[in-house]
């Protein structure tokens, strides 16, 4: 970028944050010279830039005004950056990562849901069968959004025993997590809107970005520093966000949880610049410290975040029961709600209420924590022993993700390829981020029991890894890539 095109950048920055309004006169050419440290030439050159694309109009013996219709010129702007933007298709990837592992032959390390087995499921059969015979003819109706009351209550329960002001009233109902954050993201953005997101993220988020027509704002996040603050204080600046879908506790893939300090400048800065958080809070029970980490909610005052949760990760992934805490902005989720889904399963909100007052989810929970944590520990050491010492891994405190980065050569595609061939399926680092070009890191879920097929399929996985970064010859021709 030269450097008339960068100050052009710069006062753009300026007028879409309303430094200089519609109307107002910008800095003359000498006085942005001897603010800018560049020649008159270069000022005058990026002013008639902004002419000639709208922004400014020269006035004769008055110098550079805001151009008067300069709310339409941004949001022309915005629509053609979207349209050049390259589309996300990730949905194209998921799928075919998706179609490629669903059947049971493979070792499902690439696996979004918990190890089966670690739920309750005779005791949630039991629920649901006692739930439905006492189910009341006008139950579909009288538990239509914003779902059942009783369910309701109890969820406000567990946030108000965590010291998280939740009310019953501020609850909604919904078909898993997933429809939770898509309604939430969608009642707060109009197509062409920005929006920011971790990188990298879970695909969920990409794949509802995509779907709505929105354009992804990627703020850098690491497994070891989490959500880099400063850089999305930058964005903010720059761009006019609207939204953000984050994850504060046990980030999907990275496996971070912000601290309580972190959380709370995160809420601050939205509050600045008046931008909602969609927070995706589906791994806050699966914690092995002693106490259930905070939702950035806690810390809002102004009701700006949709926090969205549901049972699928904790309880039970089938029964697709998720919530959004959405206070005042809970009709508007209802009737975005009516227009796609109208109501998540009655009878399924029903057993899950039996569930969580008779079945013992508390105790549930603590053997499904402890499972994990254990899980985690053992699925370490086997990377250690198998993997070469090169390879980096997270060591989370919750959840049942680790993720794994390589140095160069290695390339993700590769090894999904490689491992695949092999009845393993991991989740290539590609699934994470906009442009897919993630190419050093793999997803692994931990939350299997370290049986010997397990063991043999890290020690398979180690020994690709190890092909994957000594070997010279080019795999690109004979392996298919996935994107
Ligand atoms: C981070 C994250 N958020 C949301 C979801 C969706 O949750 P649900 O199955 O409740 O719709 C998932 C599921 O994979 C997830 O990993």
């Amino acid at each position: 970028m030269t450097k008339y095109q960068s100050l052009a950048r710069q006062l753009k920055q300026q007028i879409r944050q309303q430094i200089w309004r519609a109307g107002e006169k910008v800095p003359s050419v000498r006085a942005c010279s001897r603010q800018s440290g560049v020649s008159t030439a270069t000022v005058l050159q990026a002013y008639q830039l902004l002419e000639s694309e709208g922004w400014l109009i020269a006035k004769p013996q008055s110098g550079y005004l805001v151009a008067s219709n300069i709310r339409q010129v941004i949001a022309t702007e915005q629509q053609d950056h979207h349209h050049s933007q390259t589309p996300l298709q990730i949905n194209d990837l998921l799928y075919d990562v998706f179609q490629r592992t669903k059947s049971g032959d493979f070792v499902p390390f690439s696996s979004a849901f918990p190890d089966a087995s670690l739920f309750p499921q005779q005791e949630l059969v039991r629920s649901l069968a006692s739930a439905s015979r006492k189910m009341s003819d006008d139950s579909a109706l009288t538990n239509l959004p914003p779902g059942s009351y009783e369910l309701r209550r109890l969820i406000a329960q567990r946030y108000v025993q965590q010291g998280i002001q939740v009310m019953p009233d501020d609850l909604v109902i919904t078909s898993g997590a997933l429809e939770a954050l898509n309604l939430s993201l969608q009642a707060v953005t109009q197509p062409g809107d920005y929006v920011a997101i971790e990188s990298p993220t879970f695909y969920g988020a990409l794949q509802t970005i995509e779907r709505l027509k929105l354009i992804p704002i990627e703020i850098p996040a690491s497994a070891e520093k989490g959500l880099d603050l400063d850089e999305f204080a930058n964005q903010l600046a720059t761009y006019p966000i609207k939204a953000c879908w984050l994850m504060t506790n046990f980030q999907n893939p990275l496996g971070y949880t912000l601290s309580h300090e972190k959380k709370k400048q995160l809420v601050e800065l939205l509050d600045h610049h008046d931008v909602y958080l969609v927070e995706d809070d589906v791994y806050a029970e699966l914690y092995f410290a002693e106490d259930r980490p905070l939702p950035a909610k806690a810390f809002d005052q102004h009701h700006r975040v949709f926090l969205c949760s549901s049972f699928s990760k904790c309880l039970s992934p089938g029964f697709r029961i998720g919530w959004v805490v959405a206070g005042p902005h809970s009709e508007q989720i209802q009737r975005q709600q009516f227009l796609s889904t109208i109501s998540s399963s009655v009878p399924a909100q029903l057993g899950i209420s039996h569930y969580l007052r008779h079945g013992g989810y508390d105790n549930h929970l603590r053997k499904l924590r402890s499972a994990l944590q254990m899980r985690k520990n053992e699925m370490l050491a086997a990377i250690r022993e198998f993997f070469p010492a090169c390879t980096q891994v997270s060591d989370p405190d919750g959840g049942y993700f680790l993720w794994l980065g390589f140095p160069p050569p290695f390339d993700c595609r590769i090894f999904y390829e490689l491992a695949l061939a092999r009845q393993i399926a991991i989740a290539p680092g590609t699934l994470f981020s906009v442009r897919q070009d993630d190419l050093r890191h793999v997803r692994l879920n931990y939350s299997y029991p370290m049986t010997d097929q397990i063991r043999t399929a890290i020690q398979t996985l180690g020994q690709l890894a190890r092909q994957c970064l000594c070997d010279d010859e080019p795999k690109h021709e004979t392996v298919r890539s996935i994107n």
